[in-house]
């Protein structure tokens, strides 16, 4: 049984990613800046080869890197890794599989995608698919969502949300650049907030403790 994270203490976050591990170095950038209150105790990666996991071997942390393909397998090796660092949070940093979490640990997983949920968003929305549809599509904003993670791709209660401008004349470049700025101060904002304990999961609401 997972237990609740104890208010003061820092809450510990197992990463998982699948790339080049940008939102990692993100995260480590903020904790060593003494902007995040988070420990990372363990990252996963779903490709041996993926550069983010050369990144957290440089960073220090402990790395597991698996090239199963089945995702329900994957996960299950992900989880037997993860668990002994007891986890209070699992986050999904740029990871490209289907996450079958452990139990115990809905509303304890997260995700972020790069755009409005639930638009462009689901299987086949992934990088630069995502900011493509979104300049063909005409769209005047767009944005990044953390979400809690559920098992279906992209989908689960909604946590925080904000939007960027796009303008006719951008391309998917420019698009991706603004929003991974958001997505850079969007998703270690979440972590604050669980952190401090000001969020609350009801059904597919999330309710954020005004302070
Ligand atoms: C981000 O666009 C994020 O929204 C998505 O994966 C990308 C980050 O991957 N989930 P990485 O950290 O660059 O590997």
């Amino acid at each position: 049984m997972k237990d609740t994270p104890v208010p003061g203490k820092k809450l510990k976050v197992a990463v998982l990613l699948s790339g080049t591990g940008r939102t990692l170095d993100n995260f480590h950038r903020e904790i060593e800046a003494g902007r995040l209150n988070v420990e990372i105790v363990a990252i996963a990666a779903s490709s041996s080869e993926a550069v983010g996991v050369e990144k957290a071997r440089h960073y220090g942390y402990p790395v597991f890197a698996s090239d199963e393909r089945s995702h329900r397998e994957l996960s299950r090796q992900i989880n037997e890794f993860i668990l002994p660092y007891q986890p209070d949070v699992i986050v999904l940093a740029g990871f490209m599989k289907l996450y079958f979490m452990p139990e115990n640990y809905e509303g304890w997983v997260l995700n972020i995608h790069p755009a409005l949920v639930p638009a462009f968003c689901g299987k086949g929305f992934y990088g630069m698919k995502v900011h493509r549809a979104v300049v063909d599509s005409g769209v005047k904003v767009t944005g990044c969502t953390v979400h809690f993670v559920s098992p279906v791709y992209d989908e689960g209660p909604i946590f925080l949300q904000e939007c960027v401008p796009v303008s006719a004349g951008d391309s998917p470049e420019d698009v991706a650049a603004r929003v991974f700025e958001l997505e850079c101060r969007l998703y270690p904002k979440a972590l604050s907030l669980l952190a401090a304990g000001r969020v609350k999961l009801s059904g597919n609401k999330v309710w954020i403790e005004e302070r």
